[in-house]
């Protein structure tokens, strides 16, 4: 696997620790079912009370113009975007198959409800449910969550859109295919777009052994060039392309489990790179478990907030969960605008430095969900400043810094220290640390 990188959409810290974030009580009403607990349980009441938010539906929001954006460029395709983010590991992980041992299966990576039930970590985990109802072309929009570091553009729940487009895998499908292709070409061909591209299928990002090798490569072409006017349809106009400048695409070869050949797409904008997202030749055990096994097709699945933080100018990942008018009146429905910072307030620097307990380690992304659990959105970043293992006593020390900011208002030293103190509480509590 020599050329190929492993995708960072997909890559996840590789310590494994058991989560002590358990909450303490027998059950959880989510969405209005009952759920029991159990010793793995690590989603905090922060979380949950993000699930009902659906910020990929609120009118006028940022994620709904973007999604609204992509869907109108796919208009023959169905658009989902109500489906519970309650689904099993199985469902999340086994179905697409990744590995019995993917360390995003870890209860340091993601959000448990119980053994048997978790948040899904992406919107693949809709793919074989949704191929299964006979939908053939078809974009899904939903909010996703991963346990993650704190920082300006990570958020422990965020927005994802996965597409996917089948065929017979047949002469007639493959006809469809390739009149579609011709289509897209000369659509393409005309435009304002420069891309960087690789192989449809190559050695080290084959096609499936079970796919004929010219089904594949025109299914890889497909992706390519409906992806790429998507992009154009999404960038274009905003980065102003012309003939002269025209928007930069780069495709590279990249490795997923649901996918092969499998792709990540970066645009230039704003002076850098940015990744967009992961996509491929559908894995056939993916249609086979669906129940539409002579079918091939692709998919894709991108991050919407990493999108609309540069389409509109959003600094801050937190900004999106604003519910101040300041945030929310600055945008209309259909309409990509620029962001106007409201002012900035001061930033309040806490540090906390602990002994752990001999028997309970404290993952940093245990860290950040204590934190992000009692601070909510005054969190603005946390790092740790340092670690070491005493080499007597063999403990472990760790020193913490979590910078307290609040987007909307200024916050006081004495509100910060008021937070500070009931995380450091926390912390005794919950991972029984020594605090130095
Ligand atoms: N689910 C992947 C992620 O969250 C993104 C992705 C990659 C989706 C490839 C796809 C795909 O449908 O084909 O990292």
């Amino acid at each position: 696997m020599q050329n190929l990188r492993f995708s960072r959409f997909f890559a996840f810290s590789g310590r494994r620790w058991q989560s002590t974030n358990a909450l303490k009580s027998e059950y959880l009403d989510i969405l209005g079912e009952r759920h029991a607990t159990d010793d793995i349980t690590n989603v905090t009441p922060a979380i949950l009370s993000k699930i009902p938010l659906r910020l990929h539906s609120q009118p006028n929001h940022p994620l709904s113009t973007l999604r609204s954006l992509i869907e109108s460029h796919f208009p023959d395709y169905a658009h989902l975007s109500s489906l519970s983010p309650l689904v099993t590991p199985f469902k999340n992980f086994d179905e697409l198959s990744f590995p019995k041992d993917h360390p995003g299966r870890a209860v340091t990576d993601s959000y448990y409800i119980n053994k048997g039930l978790m948040l899904r970590t992406h919107t693949s985990a809709h793919e074989v449910e949704v191929f299964a109802q006979g939908n053939t072309q078809w974009l899904l929009t939903a909010d996703v969550y991963r346990r993650d570091e704190i920082d300006g553009s990570h958020y422990p729940v965020f927005h994802q859109m996965e597409g996917a487009r089948i065929w017979s895998a047949d002469a007639s499908g493959m006809k469809e295919v390739e009149d579609d292709n011709e289509r897209l070409s000369s659509h393409l061909t005309r435009s304002n777009i420069a891309i960087e591209d690789v192989p449809h299928l190559s050695p080290a990002n084959p096609a499936q052994p079970m796919h004929d090798p010219r089904h594949s490569e025109l299914i890889a072409k497909n992706l390519k060039l409906s992806l790429n006017s998507m992009l154009l349809h999404l960038f274009g106009g905003v980065a102003g392309a012309t003939k002269e400048n025209p928007l930069r695409v780069r495709w590279i070869e990249t490795y997923f489990p649901f996918t092969s050949p499998s792709f990540e797409v970066e645009v230039f904008f704003g002076g850098k790179w940015l990744e967009i997202l992961g996509c491929g030749v559908v894995r056939q055990a993916t249609l086979d478990t669906a129940n539409v096994p002579h079918k091939i097709g692709w998919a894709f699945g991108l991050g919407l907030e990493r999108i609309a933080m540069v389409l509109y100018s959003i600094p801050d990942i937190r900004l999106f969960w604003s519910t101040d008018a300041r945030f929310l009146s600055q945008f209309k429905q259909g309409e990509i605008s620029k962001f106007k910072p409201y002012s900035k307030y001061p930033s309040c620097f806490k540090d906390v430095s602990f002994w752990t307990a001999q028997d309970i380690s404290v993952h940093e992304n245990d860290f950040c969900d204590l934190v992000r659990d009692v601070a909510g959105d005054l969190v603005e970043d946390v790092k740790k400043i340092d670690s070491f293992v005493h080499p007597k006593t063999n403990r472990t020390s760790l020193c913490y810094r979590i910078n307290y900011r609040s987007m909307d208002r200024s916050l006081s030293n004495e509100e910060a220290n008021v937070v500070q103190q009931e995380v450091v509480s926390r912390l005794k509590e919950q991972f029984r640390v020594e605090i130095r």
